[in-house]
């Protein structure tokens, strides 16, 4: 039935190409969030350019404006209504569409402020219904009335809408969609729905097209990875390993698993697949038991401990990257010492740090004793001092290092200069040939500069 949805989507696409055969009409799309989101932005630019639109990084020639939208924590909302202001002022200009989705809109409050202050909104769509953008832009070019397209369910899978990639040489594939698990800070389970997967074979088809068409990294993705159900017997650990045989492909990440479900299953097919990066992102939040019980994640500071320690004793040459939140409400100056202490005990390769941010719906909006702004920022801060100095201490570990190095492109800051990025997610430049862009090479690291490394090519 969803074939037949996506194949109705394609008349649609047709029928906008038609309408619009003789204009040449520019889209522009901003992307807030996650890598989901930057995968479902990279749908969207695919059925646009389909419909004869072409993409523009210039606004103020911009026929849609189309954003897409991240509700995990709030300074995205800021970020979303100060954009509409200045869109205000261009569609009066050149009476551009402008169209909004993704999981802010699955937010009821955002619907009603939306409605109420930002008329000039044309289409409105959520995450469950991202697919049938043609029938939303058929419908505005034709009637112009404003189109609110947000369904609020558990969500289905849609294959086959098509897509343009935002790189020739790495490619996200998401492998399921949505999340059960509940965190007690998080948005998510409400505006993504329940955890589905795609099947394995429509995974694996993709990945193999991906490779033919050359690309040599893909990372999957989805909410909670490692409880992927391809079928019976066929979870994340099966997924891996089948990935892993693709030739072409030969670097393989993913994100984000969650610690309760880092089954032997898994650890042992990383272990078993060369491919498979070794920089684990494994999603901490809080090292305080206490803390932790209350978000509702299931797994102690101790047992954290533990998953770690049994996957280092597994893949020797393991590193972790993380999130953290600071300030969940309740969270005592002991709790965040806890953090410190894990922090300090698995020594991650990067931390991603959030201050706790209040999430209508959550049952962490309703906790008492929510932390004062000044306290999550001080912890923020001391967070971040501890994570910078091991960030010195490790780069100093690179020194004398050889690594495998896919050349994602030129420098930024210095055009002779290349680019890539190490296991552990490092940047280093080199000197080198253009034409190694898009190969994995061997780099071995000379000097270290703290948010980068420098190397020079091992012939
Ligand atoms: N406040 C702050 N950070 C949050 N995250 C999720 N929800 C919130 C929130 N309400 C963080 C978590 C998650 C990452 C994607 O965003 O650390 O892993
Ligand atoms: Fe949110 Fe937790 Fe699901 Fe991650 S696992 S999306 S943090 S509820």
């Amino acid at each position: 039935m969803n074939e037949q949805i996506i194949e109705e989507q394609k008349e649609y696409i047709e029928k906008v190409k038609e309408l619009n055969k003789d204009k040449t009409l520019y889209y522009n799309i901003l992307t807030m969030g996650c890598q989901l989101n930057e995968n479902d932005s990279e749908k969207l630019a695919g059925m646009l350019e389909e419909m004869g639109y072409i993409e523009t990084s210039d606004v103020e020639n911009a026929n849609l404006y189309l954003i897409n939208t991240c509700c995990v924590r709030e300074n995205a909302e800021e970020k979303l209504f100060g954009k509409l202001g200045e869109l205000k002022n261009l569609k009066k200009k050149n009476n551009a569409i402008i169209a909004i989705g993704g999981c802010m809109m699955q937010e009821k409050h955002i619907q009603e402020k939306l409605r109420n202050s930002y008329p000039y909104v044309d289409i409105i769509f959520g995450t469950h219904t991202l697919h049938k953008l043609p029938e939303d832009m058929y419908k505005i070019l034709n009637f112009p009335k404003k189109i609110e397209d947000i369904l609020d369910i558990d969500g289905e899978i849609y294959e086959g809408i098509p897509i343009k990639r935002n790189s020739n040489k790495t490619a996200s594939v998401t492998i399921m969609y949505g999340c059960n698990n509940f965190c007690s800070y998080c948005i998510v389970p409400y505006v993504r729905g329940r955890e589905r997967s795609r099947t394995p074979e429509n995974i694996l088809k993709e990945i193999q097209e991906l490779a033919d068409e050359g690309y040599k990294e893909i990372t999957l993705l989805g909410q909670n990875v490692n409880s992927y159900k391809g079928r019976e017997n066929y979870g994340f650990a099966e997924l891996l390993r089948d990935v892993q045989k693709i030739d072409g492909i030969e670097i393989i990440k993913f994100i984000s698993p969650h610690p309760k479900d880092f089954t032997d299953d898994v650890i042992r097919a990383i272990k078993d697949c060369n491919k498979i990066s070794r920089l684990i992102h494994l999603p901490l939040q809080s090292g305080s038991t206490e803390v932790l019980k209350k978000m509702n994640r299931k797994y102690s500071k101790e047992q954290f401990l533990e998953l770690v320690g049994k996957i280092k004793k597994e893949i020797p040459n393991v590193l972790f990257s993380t999130d953290i939140i600071v300030g969940f409400p309740g969270e005592t100056e002991e709790d965040f010492q806890d953090t410190l202490d894990v922090v300090t005990k698995v020594n991650f390769e990067q931390i991603f740090m959030f201050i706790y941010s209040r999430r209508v719906g959550t049952p962490g909006d309703k906790m008492e004793n929510q932390i004062p702004e000044e306290i999550k920022h001080e912890r923020f801060d001391r967070l971040k001092e501890l994570f910078e100095k091991q960030v010195e201490e490790n780069n100093k570990k690179y020194i004398g290092k050889t690594e495998k190095i896919l050349v994602e492109g030129l420098s930024k800051t210095n055009e002779d200069m290349l680019t890539g990025r190490t296991n552990s997610n490092k940047v280093v430049v080199f000197e080198g040939s253009k034409d190694l862009i898009g190969k994995v090479i061997d780099v071995q690291i000379t000097s270290e500069h703290k948010w980068y490394l420098k190397g020079k090519i091992i012939e």
